[in-house]
């Protein structure tokens, strides 16, 4: 029943107006799915490689479509084994990983589809646990995703003691709103970055005082503990010739960029550090974890870049205790699972994500859910992150 028949791809318009491949999977039996690829601004080294978005259909439509018509769209793994044979390469250099992940997100929702159920439940939904993903909600930022903004790439409020999706969701973007106010009150004018976060022209320092300020309010409002967190995007900072982190005018060697994530750590009670050091310096996180693992989140994103093999010497070499997983890094799904199975069988916690460049595509809410993730890192406001909590909430609603 769910045997493809048919597989389209077509470009249409990301977030920040560049073309992505969009993919549509039809079934015998009138399956029908459809995915986008998101694409990333600060993306790290060692991701699969996204071609120009003509060059990836081009590609994918002579290699990839003739084998995946007659696949089952319900057998993911046979799905995903087919675009890597017809690829080649360990990362998707020759059909491009956006085709890649475009189609196999496509063939889970038609698989989906042809079950009548929602794509959560057919990913695995039905043996996820009774907690909800906790939306992280970039707030304030800079870095590749806006220009004269912060250093620091994204301030993050985390409602970790929300008592629904809903109220999470909501809260995040209070915060949001209170940002605006607290930058009003300083008289900073600010636009908004790649994914909807105010990108104020404020140092960092005064960055964590308007996000402390704006979560305190949220705070008081809605009753529950709203913390926050960061992404530092430290391999975008990290300077290989200078060996050293660069914040403008300043740097910081490794040993005091360690020092200053751990004193930020105990001064903001962060929730949550997203790549603090750079994406080639394991013995740096694991030095980092050492310090502060037992009382925040350190994630790995370009440190681990959805791998497996990465995943495994950072488990081995103790570098974190979190995983970002981006299905887009790696390519397909099923080796977005297979990066979540091994983080949770180490006892990493996993944070499904969105990508600065997206669409309405709102796979990574089903995908969190299925795969019962602590967290899930989409944005606060704006349409192509409001698709993704939306549909969190539907989904916390059984409405989808
Ligand atoms: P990107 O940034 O999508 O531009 O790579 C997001 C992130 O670093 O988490
Ligand atoms: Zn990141």
């Amino acid at each position: 029943m769910t045997r493809i028949t048919r597989v389209s791809l077509r470009r249409v318009l990301d977030s920040r107006g560049n073309p992505t491949v969009e993919a549509d999977v039809l079934t015998e039996s009138g399956g029908f799915g459809r995915g986008a690829a998101p694409s990333g601004a600060s993306t790290g080294e060692y991701e699969a490689i996204e071609l120009p978005a003509s060059e990836s259909i081009a590609k994918a439509r002579e290699h990839a479509v003739p084998r995946l018509e007659g696949q089952y769209a319900g057998d993911q793994r046979a799905v995903d084994a087919a675009l890597r044979a017809a690829d080649g390469t360990d990362d998707f250099s020759n059909i491009g990983a956006n085709s890649a992940v475009a189609i196999s997100m496509a063939a889970a929702k038609a698989a989906a589809d042809v079950l009548g159920a929602p794509l959560y439940q057919h990913l695995g939904g039905a043996f996820r646990g009774e907690n909800f993903p906790i939306p992280l909600g970039n707030v304030v930022g800079g870095g590749e995703h806006a220009k004269e903004a912060t250093h620091i790439q994204e301030f993050l409020s985390a409602p970790v003691g929300a008592p629904s999706v809903s109220e999470a969701v909501f809260a995040n973007a209070a915060v949001h709103a209170a940002v605006a106010d607290v930058l009003d009150e300083r008289g900073v004018p600010a636009a908004k970055g790649d994914e909807g976060a105010w990108a104020p022209p404020i140092s960092d320092a005064e960055a964590f005082e308007v996000v402390e300020e704006a979560v305190a309010r949220v705070e008081d409002d809605v009753g529950f503990e709203i913390r926050f967190g960061l992404d530092m995007a430290a391999a975008e900072l990290y300077d290989d010739d200078r060996e050293a982190y660069v914040y403008g005018d300043e740097t910081k060697s490794a040993g005091e960029q360690i020092e200053y994530v751990a004193g930020l750590v105990d001064e903001y009670d962060l929730a949550y550090v997203e790549d603090p050091l750079d994406e080639n310096d394991y013995a740096a996180f694991a030095e980092l974890t050492d310090r502060v693992g037992d009382r925040t989140l350190i994630c790995g994103d370009d440190l681990f870049v959805t791998n497996v093999e990465r995943l495994r010497e950072g488990i081995e070499t103790d570098a974190a205790n979190s995983i970002l997983i981006k299905p887009n890094q790696i390519g397909t799904l099923s080796d977005a699972f297979d990066a979540v199975e091994l983080a949770a069988r180490n006892g990493y916690e996993t944070i499904i994500s969105h990508r600065s460049g997206e669409t309405e595509d709102t796979t990574i809410a089903h995908l969190a859910v299925a795969t019962d993730a602590g967290f899930i890192k989409t944005g606060t406001v704006g349409g192509e992150r409001t698709a993704k909590l939306n549909e969190l909430v539907r989904i916390a609603d059984d409405a989808v």
